[in-house]
């Protein structure tokens, strides 16, 4: 099992650039693979998770060129062009591989089974499953988890679905599914989530209309091929946006350039700036329906706070690094109403608390979130091993944490930060950090 070990450095500075979104980089696939024509994608992240779905949209029939650094071109079937895998369909550590396939392949006529890795094996479908079954669809998971079986053939309806936790997979997976519905699909939120795939649907001429918390698809006829591009992740950024808050060097900047900026991702910007962060976001642009931005960050001394509870889903993958700047803040931090923060990747709240506590941090695990003592001390963290327990967004939380470490960190387990950040010690070390891997 692979491990990095983080050496304490002086600070983080310069330009750096992040990978590919990674839920923009699915989407891209999925609705390339059944547009009419070909879809050709830029800035895709080549990584473990978006490979998966690759493969399976290959093991669909679908033809995916690789055709350069980041750059694929997708040969679209058409909606009815899917072909049955002769296989189970792999989806690796991806959660939202699993379940926006989950909707895509319930208005296929033919039957499919999805499974996936040890915490993947583990995770709820019923979220998913359940409102697809209410549109007609055939599905059947083992006591709510995977392995999922699809019954092709299903004659789905469109649904009037409001969802009970604020999840974009499940929002995705109904929407896809309603592609296929002979009447229109709406979707109720009970908070705000990333709407990748309502933008992308658009781009890809479907109509799509979002307006209070809805969201309305009317089954196409077919979807045009386009032109896709796909910002930096905000997800990926995040790190760094912690490291530059953080930075134990006084003046530095550190630029994070091109990184998708969607609203509905961005909860973080709200929360450090909340917590008295100095982040500048400059050099406003676009990358197709996606809004693209530099970030500059400088140190700044951290308060505690209580993150307000409608900014979670704004930044649900961004709690794990949070919490590392949250440790380092001046007083309290209490995050509640992110319960399910312990139904990702791994429990990130369990796991946090693990790693924070072995490195000296006091913190105190609730229901549906964590309390953490910041202390505005140059050495906020001990050092020493902390188990990432296979989570990517933990193994590169606790990487960002050497800034403000007394001894190296031994971070246990990282083989998949390559599932969203591919050469993570590489990127971290073009901004000064001390990152390297061990078998
Ligand atoms: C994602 C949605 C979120 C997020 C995940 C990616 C997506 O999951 O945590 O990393 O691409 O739709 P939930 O929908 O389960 O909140």
């Amino acid at each position: 099992m692979s491990h990095y070990i983080v050496e304490p450095v002086p600070g983080v500075s310069g330009a750096i650039r992040v990978p590919g979104d990674k839920s923009v980089s699915h989407r891209s696939l999925m609705l390339g693979s059944i547009a009419d024509g070909v879809t050709e994608v830029s800035g895709f992240l080549e990584s473990e998770d978006c490979l998966s779905t690759m493969k399976a949209m290959r093991a669909l029939g679908v033809r995916i060129e690789q055709i350069g650094p980041q750059a694929v071109r997708v040969h679209g079937v058409g909606m009815r062009g899917l072909k049955p895998a002769n296989h189970a369909l792999d989806m690796g550590n991806s959660g939202t591989a699993m379940r926006l396939m989950t909707g895509l392949l319930s208005g296929q006529s033919f039957d499919s089974e999805l499974i996936g890795d040890s915490s993947l094996m583990k995770r709820p479908m019923e979220r998913a499953a359940k409102p697809l079954r209410e549109m007609g669809a055939q599905i059947a998971t083992l006591d709510g988890k995977p392995p999922v079986k699809i019954t092709g053939g299903a004659k789905l309806k469109g649904i009037r679905y409001e969802l009970p936790v604020a999840s974009a997979q499940v929002k995705s997976a109904v929407l896809l599914a309603g592609l296929y519905a002979n009447t229109p699909t709406t979707v109720i939120e009970p908070a705000i989530t990333r709407d990748h795939t309502e933008r992308m649907l658009l781009s890809f001429g479907c109509q799509v209309d979002a307006a209070h918390g809805e969201v309305s698809l009317t089954p196409p006829t077919q979807l045009k091929a386009c032109t896709l591009e796909v910002p930096g992740d905000f997800s990926s950024a995040a790190f760094f946006m912690v490291a530059g808050s953080i930075n134990p060097k006084k003046d530095a900047v550190l630029t994070i350039t091109g990184v998708g900026i969607n609203p509905t991702r961005t909860g973080l910007l709200d929360i450090l700036a909340l917590m008295g962060a100095d982040l500048r976001v400059v050099n406003h642009r676009s990358a197709g329906a996606e809004p693209v931005a530099d970030i500059e960050v400088r140190p700044a001394q951290l308060k505690g706070i209580h993150v307000p509870e409608h900014l979670v889903p704004l930044a649900i993958d961004e709690f794990p690094v949070l919490f590392v700047a949250a440790s380092c803040a001046q007083g309290e931090t209490i995050v509640t109403g992110a319960e399910e923060l312990r139904v990702k990747e791994s429990d990130r709240i369990a796991v946090m608390a693990e790693g924070l506590k072995a490195m000296g941090v006091t913190c105190e695990v609730l229901p549906d979130g964590i309390r953490i003592q910041g202390r505005p001390e140059a050495k906020v963290f001990s050092g020493g091993t902390v188990d990432s327990h296979g989570d990517h967004r933990i193994a590169m939380s606790f990487s960002v944490a050497s800034l403000r470490a007394a001894a190296a960190i031994k971070i246990l387990d990282v083989a998949n930060v390559a599932t969203s950040f591919p050469d993570f010690p590489g990127t971290a070390g073009s901004a000064g950090l001390n990152v390297t891997v061990h078998d």
